[in-house]
């Protein structure tokens, strides 16, 4: 048989669905273990490669360790069949035709990206390929680092040549966890190569699993800058949504009327306010260009306050909070503050950069007693992360000076706000982070409303 490289798209396809090539998939997170999942599902022979020993024993033993829609039975039909997991990255390269890098690509506390596990993969991979193989890289990075640091750690260490011994592309995923498997499949996808047949090459291995359409971009520095481009643009355009929400809380002025009204005209596209903003891509990913853009004696402004502004969020929210408490003629030390979710997102069971756990903890530090419920957790994961948890909303609730809901999850949206209010130590005082109530229906003469974007409504 052909190596991969050689073979016709059609040639491809059918050995992807037959199983005669095999895949390594290097990282098996909440992209990465959709991933091979998705890659098994159509028949290919995958082999999943994580460094972590739990999360390779729960996937072996049938389990997934994130909780990701329709993700847990893709794993029970095809793991210890045409899926396999495994902790030795070089063992698998040496026997794969199809390597794809999903590995985290993370800031350090300076802010500057740390390539590190990137780099390491690379190298180890290097160490075993075989000449005809092709690696597609889908962590995120900054433009250029694919053509650096994975190129020179894959060179360097086989002895081979990027796309004239392998092949290799560069194709971000655009997904979002707790939707990763939809999101994988219809997104369009970016797919950049070191050259023509590399690009060609993995579009077919993508079409696979993708439905969406495959945009090839000139080469790999333009995909690796689209995702950049991509988590920016949500970025500042939830910064502004922050910034006039703070200005309209302080003027009597209802942020989501003029969003609505604004968003009619057709180039008018303001985004939602909220309590900050968290996740895997957001939080990290502008750093990767704003690194780049300063090596080059290029400042993003726009970019660095965007991220400033979202950071800031979740101290403006307990400066809310006080706010609120001191017209209860209450203190943060003396008072019970019940916070609704945990969560990054509404609807997810995800807590990376949780803005809500930045404001527990800031509550946490200014002494105030806080409980936590999130429909999504249990008490045990929480305590691992020193959060006061209750898995009983009743409980979290009864006797607060104030509730605070951070996260829009549907389970909080049906929730009757009378019977929320009514348990209350009153004065007291709902802070809706995420305006899922009426303000109407909240305000009593010693219950008062405070919602991002309105302000204080008593
Ligand atoms: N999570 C998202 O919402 C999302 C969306 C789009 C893109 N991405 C990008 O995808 C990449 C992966 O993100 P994720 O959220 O899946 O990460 P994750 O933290 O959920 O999982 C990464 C996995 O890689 C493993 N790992 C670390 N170093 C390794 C190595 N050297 N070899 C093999 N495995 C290794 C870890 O043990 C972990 O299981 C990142 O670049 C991220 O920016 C993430």
């Amino acid at each position: 048989m052909p190596n991969v490289m050689e073979m016709s798209p059609e040639e491809i396809e059918l050995a992807i669905t037959k199983g005669k090539l095999v895949f390594s998939i290097y990282g098996l997170g909440w992209m990465g273990l959709p991933t091979a999942c998705l890659y098994a599902e159509k028949g290919a022979r995958v082999i999943g490669v994580d460094i972590n020993s739990r999360v390779i024993e729960r996937i072996r033993s049938g389990e997934s360790h994130i909780e990701e829609p329709n993700l847990q039975v893709l794993i029970k039909n095809t793991i210890n069949k045409n899926f396999r997991v495994a902790s030795d990255i070089k063992e698998a390269a040496s026997i794969s035709d199809i390597m794809i890098i999903v590995v985290p690509t993370l800031i350090n506390e300076k802010r500057k990206p740390d390539y590190s596990a990137i780099e390491k993969v690379s190298r180890e991979i290097g160490l075993k390929m075989n000449q005809g193989c092709i690696i597609i890289v889908e962590s995120t990075v900054g433009p250029g680092i694919t053509d650096s640091i994975v190129k020179n750690a894959l060179e360097s260490s086989s002895g081979f040549k990027a796309g004239a011994d392998f092949g290799l592309a560069y194709s971000p995923i655009r997904a979002m966890a707790g939707r990763a498997l939809h999101d994988i499949r219809k997104y369009p996808r970016i797919v950049g190569g070191i050259n023509r047949k590399s690009a060609e090459v993995a579009s077919i291995i993508l079409k696979a699993i993708v439905s969406g359409e495959i945009i090839y971009t000139k080469n790999i520095i333009s995909a690796e800058t689209t995702k950049l481009f991509e988590n920016i643009y949500r970025d500042a355009n939830i910064a502004l949504a922050n910034e006039l929400s703070i200005f309209c809380e302080k003027s009597r002025i209802d942020f989501k009327e003029i969003k609505e009204a604004a968003n009619t005209q057709p180039y008018c596209h303001l985004h939602e306010p909220g309590i900050g903003v968290g996740g895997h891509c957001i939080p990290y990913n502008p750093y990767f260009l704003i690194d780049v853009a300063e090596e080059i004696g290029v400042e993003l402004k726009l970019t660095k306050n965007a991220r400033k502004i979202n950071d800031r969020m979740p101290n403006h929210i307990v400066k809310m909070i006080k706010r609120a408490l001191r017209y209860c003629r209450k203190s943060l030390k003396r008072s019970k503050i019940a916070v609704l979710g945990i969560s990054y997102r509404a609807n997810v069971k995800e807590i990376k950069n949780s803005p809500a756990y930045k404001i527990v903890n800031m509550l946490l530090a200014k002494g105030a007693k806080v409980l936590v419920y999130d429909p999504y957790f249990r008490a045990q994961e929480m305590k691992e992360m020193h959060i006061p948890f209750t898995e009983s909303l009743e409980k979290c609730i009864d006797g607060a000076d104030c509730v605070v809901f951070t996260v829009s999850h549907d389970f909080f949206k049906n929730l009757n706000p009378k019977n929320i209010v009514r348990v209350l130590r009153k004065p007291a005082c709902v802070i809706d982070g995420c305006r899922i109530f009426n303000p109407e229906d909240v305000k009593r003469k010693d219950v008062i409303y405070y919602g991002t974007g309105l302000g204080l409504q008593s």
